[in-house]
């Protein structure tokens, strides 16, 4: 089974970016599900509606949140009923939505996609860990293809996490940092491995915001508004191939798109 899977899309330039390249990238690369991290798709915090169904129709089979998830209101009105899109697992008991999801895959099959985040440097939540070790226990009953987006800032708990992970699931890859690592690798029980996927937004940014507000905050540590940069967009994402039966990764490739990196059909 082949996933793709999209870093943080970031506001309208992220989304335009992804309106146009997933289907490309699609054709390109055969994917049997779509994984796209969203929880930076309106205006850089939280999602909508429209913006989520707009990501399903555009190929996504499944959407991963993360410390945004509920920074737009709307998204209480569907977060429970959406099935396709997950917030992190380890949030409070009663948060709504749900923490793992299942998805069908093109050749048949399912994968396992479960979100969590990080504990250092971001709200307090539950512990990751002790949450991913009962629901993969769960989810391994239904399908060995499991997937994790692990939305955290510290790489050294996003490693944890990859070794914790090791050998018990097919890929651990983190998000929001926005910022694309190069230390992809399949560890040595199997499970691919990435400490963060990048983002798809404005590429001249600071993390897909305006470069003057944040340096602004620097400079003065005064307090600001941090808007979207409406500047042209890179994508990053990553391929990890999953093998049949078994879901253990046999590779994984990272996906750069940005004018030094321009996109070969
Ligand atoms: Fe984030």
């Amino acid at each position: 089974m082949r996933l793709l899977f999209i870093g943080d899309v970031v506001g309208s330039p992220g989304r335009d970016m992804l309106k146009e390249m997933l289907p490309r990238l699609k054709k390109k690369y055969n994917p049997h599900v779509t994984v796209v991290n969203g929880e930076n798709a309106a205006s850089g915090r939280g999602i909508t509606q429209k913006i989520a169904n707009e990501f399903f129709e555009w190929g996504a089979g499944a959407i991963t949140l993360g410390n945004h998830s509920f920074d737009n209101k709307e998204v209480f009105d569907f977060i429970d009923n959406e099935p396709r899109i997950v917030r992190p697992a380890n949030f409070p008991e009663g948060t709504p939505g749900r923490g793992h999801t299942f998805i069908k895959a093109t050749i048949g099959g399912e994968l396992a996609v479960i979100n969590l985040q990080g504990r250092t440097f971001l709200p307090p939540s539950d512990c990751p860990f002790r949450m991913v070790e009962k629901i993969v226990e769960q989810v391994k009953k239904r399908t060995p293809y499991i997937f994790v987006d692990m939305h955290a800032e510290a790489t050294s708990e996003k490693q944890a996490m990859g070794w914790f992970l090791n050998g018990k699931v097919s890929a651990v890859v983190g998000t929001h940092t926005h910022v694309q690592t190069a230390d992809e690798r399949i560890l040595p029980g199997g499970t691919a491995y990435l400490s963060d996927v990048g983002m798809v937004g404005p590429r001249d940014s600071i993390l897909g915001m305006e470069r003057e507000a944040v340096l602004k905050k620097f400079l003065t540590g005064l307090p600001v508004r941090f808007e979207v940069a409406m500047l042209k967009p890179q994508l990053n994402g990553v391929i990890i191939d999953m093998e049949k039966n078994t879901g253990r990764a046999n590779s994984i490739q990272r996906i750069i798109i940005d004018e030094d990196h321009p996109f070969m059909e």
